[in-house]
């Protein structure tokens, strides 16, 4: 069965184009592979100043949750709070689709991530590895619950599935 992906003010092709249009400075800390951003995804939206595509958001899900976002800025409109716009999207977008939990991943280097989830007021993070630094967000009493056996769950989910 194909799994329903929720475009918001995007279409395949302008997203596609997108990520054809970013450079290694935007790719640095993830690099943004087409294939797994559609194999995964569940919402992506766009974020447009006039005809400009500046931004695009994702969330990608696996099993019951929502596994990560994916905020892309164009590196022109770094700076002026489209990131935390984009991730506070994605996260609500998560809250209203009723998925129990998220985990946001990011690589620890990469100081604007670290400082945008700040900003929306993850900061409980934990490291795994050299360079991934994960955050278990909690929706629901059960995901609340599960968090200590989550975190052994994710370690091992991400050591055998490095995609998404
Ligand atoms: C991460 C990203 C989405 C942030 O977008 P943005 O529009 O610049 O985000 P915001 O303006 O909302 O916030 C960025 C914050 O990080 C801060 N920042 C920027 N570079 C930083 C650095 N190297 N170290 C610490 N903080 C940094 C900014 O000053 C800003 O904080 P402030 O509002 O307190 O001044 C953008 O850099 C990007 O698209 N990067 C490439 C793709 C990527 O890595 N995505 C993240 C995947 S998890």
């Amino acid at each position: 069965m194909l799994r329903k992906v929720d475009f918001v003010d995007i279409t395949l092709t302008q997203l596609s184009d997108f990520i054809s249009s970013l450079t290694m400075n935007e790719r640095k800390y993830y690099p943004v592979p087409l294939v797994d951003v559609l194999a995964y995804s569940i919402y992506i939206r766009g974020y447009w100043d006039n005809d400009v595509l500046l931004g695009v958001g994702g969330v990608t899900h696996r099993y019951l949750f929502a596994f990560g976002q994916y905020p892309i800025v164009k590196e022109e409109y770094w700076g002026k709070g489209w990131g935390t716009k984009i991730l506070g999207d994605a996260i609500a977008w998560i809250r209203n689709n009723n998925i129990p939990f998220t985990i946001f991943q990011y690589d620890s280097n990469n100081g604007a991530s670290r400082r945008m989830h700040e900003k929306l007021g993850y900061n409980n993070d934990y490291r795994i590895g050299k360079h991934w630094v994960y955050n278990y967000v909690p929706f629901c009493w059960w995901a609340r619950l599960l968090t200590p056996v989550m975190k052994l769950f994710i370690y091992v989910f991400h050591v055998t599935h490095k995609r998404g």
